[in-house]
């Protein structure tokens, strides 16, 4: 959203103090100390911007950095709105990545709120006696949810980073999930693809309209989940990780079939992870670290082409040795996974010499494909995850993308909690000739294992030049790094910022195996095409577009941010 949003936000805000003032005798005193903050912060709003999947959830982070809270305070308030208003991207029983960069010391961090696989997971619960996987094991079921991570990063980043406690910056989820919404058409195309999910449990259920996907401006109240959230406003994380909360969410798992136990949600903790950091062109990059393999493929197509100059990414001759960047980055991932249970060569993958050599081996006339892996995947599954970018008037930043995996996870609620679980244990790999819901094979280093983080793509991601700072990320699983890595490029070439054009552009994507190019239906002619099939590339025309890219720009010295959504959220097309 941009910041002519924040300032009606912040009148509206001024307006509700100033009649508390006038109306209320108790509590008079402290409602003008803060309308006076708010009126306080007001020159400086135009520093800021929000800009996430929904305009709920950007309108809570506004509310909370019109009350005087940071970025980092906004991001809690618009994750808990997200958990609330796009139930099937993200939510409390997920996980996913915060990038921080705090403006007063530049100390920059990545919270690791991953979700984690229960202590109980055996091999028996996902392969069968000869070593084959289970159909639907880690997609569907009590096997299928790993250990949430989203309440506990929310309150480290509350704590460690933010300056309003968590009653203050859940307030807007909080009013959200017990007063509830007004559902839009994206939730009722997605409803409507996991309807017969979603009515297996009395307790998923509460999310179609007597058992039907609701038609658009449905209200959707979650009077559980409102529960839940302000529990965790009161007790914080062990709200949810211990006591009746932490018992509801075991109970539906391990009724489904799962194997959690309470010891496993009381155990859980967030990580903070140096980013991965690098320079490309003159600018500097910082991204997510693993358990996400997407800042390590980010760093890795860029150093590929580091001595290449910026290209029109629409420009077939330099699609071509992107595409082939990507198809070896994509190779590597297969040695990633959660660096604290295997020993991941991350400086091995990252070295120049070694990038410089990929680059040497592209052809550019031709398409240089690479071994296949030991068999063919599976169909694509649908995709899901959010992101969402803040920035704040004194350059606090954060870049987060969270997910629940699959859209509506699993589709299993904790009892009397609200809280819809993930199926984040499909982004392990059973074995390195099965593909998951993304068509994406792993290697040893990213198998099942108790306490242990599934790999990722989610990619938050800053970019720093001379104009400014691109905040930026978006969902779509394993086209989460083609997103990024495009938009990036686009951000890099221009010596003026459209943001809007950067959000909106078409897409493509290649991640090794299968080993086609993915473009969207749009955007590309036929002369793009036929010069990469000239080059010997299989092209995909997916036959919607994909992503919902959320981007914001803090010019370097005075100038106003901006935000931009994709275009592509807007409507069901876009998930
Ligand atoms: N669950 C999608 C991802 O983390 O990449």
């Amino acid at each position: 959203m941009n910041f002519s949003g924040i300032f009606n936000r912040l009148q509206r805000v001024i307006g509700v103090l100033l009649t508390a003032v006038l109306c209320c005798t108790a509590g008079a005193h402290v409602a003008a100390q803060a309308a006076t903050h708010v009126a306080a912060q007001a020159p400086n709003l135009a520093r800021a911007a929000i800009a996430s999947a929904h305009p709920l959830a950007t309108a809570a982070g506004e509310d909370v950095l019109a009350r005087g809270g940071n970025a980092f305070d906004a991001a809690v308030a618009v994750a808990a709105a997200l958990a609330v208003v796009e139930p099937y991207s993200s939510g409390l029983g997920g996980g996913g990545f915060f990038l921080l960069h705090r403006a007063s010391d530049g100390h920059q961090v990545m919270i690791d709120a991953r979700e984690t696989a229960p202590s109980g997971i055996l091999p028996r619960h996902l392969f069968d006696a000869v070593g084959n996987p289970l159909p639907g094991a880690t997609t569907r079921g009590g096997t299928a949810a790993a250990i949430p991570g989203l309440p506990a990063g929310l309150e480290h980043l509350a704590q460690r980073y933010g300056s309003l406690p968590l009653s203050v910056t859940l307030a807007p989820a909080i009013e959200l999930a017990r007063e509830g919404f007004k559902t839009d058409r994206r939730y009722a195309r997605i409803t409507q693809l996991r309807e017969a999910m979603l009515r297996a449990s009395k307790e998923s259920a509460l999310f179609l309209d007597n058992g039907r996907a609701p038609a658009p401006g449905y209200v959707l109240r979650q009077p559980d989940l409102a529960a839940t959230l302000q529990r965790i406003a009161g007790e914080g994380a062990a709200g949810f990780y211990r006591g009746p909360v932490a018992e509801g969410m075991t109970a539906a798992i391990n009724a489904a079939g799962g194997v959690w136990q309470l010891s496993d949600l009381a155990s859980y903790r967030v990580v903070e992870r140096a980013p991965v950091r690098f320079s490309y062109r003159g600018a500097n990059i910082t991204t997510a670290a693993l358990p996400s393999a997407g800042g390590i493929a980010l760093a890795q197509v860029l150093g590929m082409l580091e001595h290449f100059p910026v290209g029109e990414v629409q420009d077939a001759e330099y699609a071509h040795l992107l595409i082939e960047a990507m198809r070896r980055a994509f190779r590597d991932r297969l040695q990633l996974g959660d660096p604290d249970q295997t020993a991941i060569p991350v400086a091995e993958l990252l070295k120049k010499d070694k990038l410089k050599q990929y680059f040497m081996d592209m052809r550019r006339d031709r398409a240089t494909p690479l071994p296949p892996p030991a068999a063919t995947g599976t169909g694509a599954g649908s995709v899901n995850t959010t992101h969402f970018s803040v920035v704040d008037a004194a350059g606090n930043r954060v870049a987060a993308t969270l997910t629940i995996n699959l859209l509506f996870g699993s589709g299993i609620v904790g009892r009397g909690t609200g809280v819809l679980l993930n199926n984040e244990m499909d982004d392990f790999s059973l074995r390195t000739d099965v593909a998951n819901s993304f068509q994406l094979r792993g290697g040893t280093a990213n198998s099942v294992a108790p306490g242990k983080r599934p790999l990722s793509s989610m990619t938050p991601t800053f970019v720093e030049d001379e104009k400014g700072v691109l905040i930026l990320g978006a969902p779509g699983g394993s086209r989460i790094i083609s997103q990024v890595l495009l938009a990036t490029l686009e951000y890099l070439r221009r010596p003026q910022v459209n943001l809007k054009q950067l959000v909106a552009m078409p897409r493509y994507h290649h991640q090794y195996w299968p080993d086609h190019i993915e473009i969207e239906p749009e955007g590309f002619s036929a002369a793009w095409r036929s010069a990469l099939e000239g080059k010997g590339h299989q092209l995909r025309v997916v036959n919607r577009q994909w992503g919902n890219l959320q981007a914001v720009f803090q010019p370097r010295g005075s100038g106003a941010a901006q935000a931009a959504n994709d275009p592509r959220g807007n409507d069901v097309a876009g998930y």
